[in-house]
């Protein structure tokens, strides 16, 4: 069986402050017989402090974005092995945020993908549809031509060592979260994408759904066979319901 992962996405919020005082909250809440992975991704600016707040836990830390470039002039970016270097397992590629307001394509998500991936990061791809292309119908195939791109550039082997977390834009920060039926039918449509190319990575995968995770929606999401936990922005910043998250993946029958 798949281990649930549940990812924290704090965007752009926190504090030095904020960052100790949740995450040991988190980590108090969180407990070891649950069979989740739980990651937190913090800006960049506090991935230090929260590295060193992480240190003796089973908590994860990654990154909400990252440049694909190994160095060089590129004033105001962060590279894949400085992520490393700050103790960082894990980098978020593709929020629909990034796709949204900072120009990340297609391309550049699948370059961001690779880059990560070479550094030894485990990349957790973004995908998912816009309500005006969910409203055109058209949800598999928005979603199946963003995952496209990486599998061209990356090909299927690279998602034995990947992520995936499919992200309606509508549901992103809205209250509206896609009904586990919906979300599921997505997650199939993206495990079957994958299955094209190899039954063995497509069983393996994580698939993650994001937009409005709470803890009284979790368990019915979590239940879906093809939703393998959850990617949480609003509810991550409250060490409570992100707990109440946790505990809904890891305590699945
Ligand atoms: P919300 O949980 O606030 O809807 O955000 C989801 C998200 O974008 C996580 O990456």
């Amino acid at each position: 069986m798949r281990k649930p992962i549940v990812a924290a996405n704090w965007k752009m919020h926190g504090s030095r402050q904020m960052t100790r005082e949740l995450i040991s909250a988190v980590d108090e809440g969180l407990d070891n017989g649950w069979s989740v992975e739980v990651l937190v991704c913090p800006p960049f600016v506090y991935i230090d402090e929260a590295s060193k707040q992480l240190a003796g836990t089973d908590i994860l830390l990654g990154a909400q974005h990252l440049n694909p470039n190994p160095g060089g002039a590129h004033t105001g970016e962060i590279s894949a092995s400085m992520l490393v270097d700050l103790g960082c397992s894990h980098v978020i590629v593709g929020h629909s945020e990034r796709r949204a307001m900072y120009g990340d394509d297609d391309q550049v998500v699948a370059a961001n993908f690779v880059a990560a991936q070479e550094a030894g990061l485990v990349p957790v791809l973004c995908v998912g549809e816009s309500l005006e292309e969910r409203e055109q119908g058209i949800t598999d195939q928005v979603v199946c031509e963003q995952l496209s791109a990486v599998l061209d550039a990356a090909g299927v082997e690279a998602f034995a060592n990947a992520v995936v977390a499919y992200e309606p834009v509508w549901a992103i920060g809205t209250g509206k979260t896609a009904t586990p039926e919906q979300a599921q039918a997505v997650h199939k449509t993206i495990r079957g994408l994958i299955a094209g190319h190899s039954d063995k990575i497509a069983g393996d995968l994580r698939i993650l759904y994001g937009g409005s995770v709470k803890g009284s929606n979790a368990q019915a999401l979590f239940g879906m066979p093809d939703i393998d936990g959850g990617l949480i922005g609003g509810a991550s910043l409250k060490a409570d319901e992100f707990v109440a998250i946790c505990a809904a993946a890891g305590t699945l029958e």
